[in-house]
């Protein structure tokens, strides 16, 4: 069996788990989620920071049973860090030496710099490339990370959160006071201004989900949902003006009932004072970035170039056969490259074109007939790292094959459509990913053909091209694009 490793993240409001099983050298995938609000730094911030028994008995019984969890999976590893309320706390050692004793675990506390950068590593290498900075509001304190380059080049860490702030002023209904605090405490930040935001963390996932179902969003998926500063702040707004009543229609859930608002201030004064305009939610934070740092520890944090973990765990998990895949990827390629200026398709594509092709047999790991469907249903599910929504949805529409039909034909009423580019060019991508599928219907390996395009007319040169020619009638073309078979 696949090992498994289970990674737990101490918070100051939640404790949360997950387990990690790994398909191949560098990819892996999450077969479970546990969390406890078990708000670990509770009445310690009117205390000079000591954590309290109620709140410690409560997440050692936790942690108990998270293990539980873990030796279920046989995790082979079990990592385990804490944050802010163990760091703040005179009385951490008390804490940490119980639950060695009773349960053999060994608790790392980490910085803040250090918790920065594990985030935002995880960001760096599990959304799509971007300059960017990511923030995780913890419970009690935030991380900034600075990403360039798919690499984490600063970190800042503030003791603002959540429950500090809730505890220290909101309790008291001192939303000015917060407000003050937060400002007074960014003053320090290094950074100047920055157009995208990645949000970790708790209170972000819970703004987003909840934003997601306001605005019936096609995909379900947090991890890489993207919206404007105006959305953001407009229903950031929403969430600091409403009652509890309020806060459920706004479907916020309930355990977040006390800690949203205090949690959706800082976001917004962070993001006024970093003059932020694109937000963009991240699934990830410091569990994945702890698993990461362990999974990449011989290369320098981050994947080798062109590798995507989601791709290689479908291929891992589901594409016994991938050898038509890839072949079909590198004719895919050379098709594009040929023919991309004079189907007037932007070289971008390209990625999602051989990604797609890729993917073409993992349907099979579940059934022969209309694997088709499986594949697509496979990618929009389970592809989330390095991708953007829109590039998702375009891999997952482009698997969709039926006889005689456009790709433009099998765009969904309602759904990931509206993610879509536009009919012309999914037709166009799809004639290449299924012309080069059905070129090596003979499964010969892509070199044995010789591609030549002039004039609009694309000549393929082969010596077995009988079921190609045969199947080739299924395949609508785009206008002014001919095929020519020879052998
Ligand atoms: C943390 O303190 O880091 C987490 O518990 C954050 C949260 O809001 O759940
Ligand atoms: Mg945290």
């Amino acid at each position: 069996m696949a090992q498994c490793t289970a990674i737990i993240d101490i918070g100051s409001n939640s404790m949360r788990m997950a387990v990690v099983q790994k398909t191949s050298r560098f990819a892996f995938h999450i077969i479970h989620e546990v969390k406890s609000s078990v708000r670990l730094s509770e009445a310690a911030y009117t205390n000079s920071g000591h954590l309290q028994k109620s709140a410690m008995d409560r997440t050692a019984s936790a942690v108990g049973e998270f293990l539980l969890i873990a030796r279920s999976f046989k995790a082979r590893k079990i990592l385990c860090v804490a944050t802010s309320a163990l760091r703040d706390a005179p009385n951490a050692s008390e804490f940490i030496s119980r639950i060695r004793q009773e349960h053999s675990l060994n608790i790392k506390v980490i910085d803040g710099p250090r918790e920065a950068y594990l985030g935002g590593m995880a960001c760096a290498n599990l959304l799509p490339p971007m300059e960017a900075i990511s923030v995780d509001v913890g419970g009690g304190s935030s991380e900034f990370a600075h990403i360039s380059k798919g690499k984490v080049i600063q970190m800042f860490s503030l003791n603002i959160g959540t429950v500090r702030l809730k505890e220290l002023f909101m309790d008291q209904g001192d939303v000015e006071g917060a407000s003050r605090y937060i400002d007074k405490a960014l003053d320090a930040l290094p950074f100047e201004s920055i157009q995208t935001l990645i949000g970790v963390g708790g209170t972000f996932r819970a703004l987003t989900r909840a934003l997601m179902k306001k605005e019936d969003y096609p995909l379900k998926k947090l991890h890489g949902y993207t919206t404007t500063k105006e959305i953001f702040n407009a229903f950031g707004d929403a969430v600091m003006d409403a009652s509890p009543k309020k806060l459920k229609s706004l479907n916020i859930k309930p355990d977040r009932f006390d800690t949203i608002k205090p949690g959706t201030l800082i976001l917004q004064r962070i993001a006024m004072r970093l003059q932020v305009k694109t937000l963009i939610c991240s699934g990830v934070g410091v569990r994945e970035g702890v698993y990461l740092s362990d999974l990449l520890r011989n290369a320098s944090d981050c994947f080798p170039s062109n590798y995507n973990p989601s791709v290689r765990y479908l291929l891992d998990t589901y594409a016994t056969f991938s050898n038509h895949g890839i072949e079909c990827a590198s004719l895919s390629k050379r098709i594009f490259e040929l023919i991309h200026v004079h189907l007037d398709l932007p070289i971008h594509y390209r990625t999602e074109l051989v990604i797609a092709a890729k993917l073409l047999p993992i349907g099979l790991g579940i059934r022969y007939y209309a694997y088709q469907k499986h594949s697509h249903y496979l990618a929009l599910n389970a592809l989330d790292y390095g991708l953007s929504h829109a590039q998702i949805a375009l891999i997952a529409h482009l698997l969709l094959f039926k006889k005689g039909n456009t790709s433009s034909d099998l765009v969904p009423k309602n759904g990931y459509g509206s993610l879509l580019p536009d009919a012309k060019t999914i037709d166009a991508i799809y004639t290449i990913l299924w012309l080069s599928h059905i070129l090596l219907a003979q499964r010969n390996s892509a070199s044995s053909l010789a591609l030549s395009f002039a004039g609009g007319l694309l000549t393929v040169e082969g010596k077995e091209l009988y079921l190609a020619r045969e199947q080739l009638k299924n395949l609508p073309l785009p206008p002014h694009l001919s095929i020519q078979l020879r052998s």
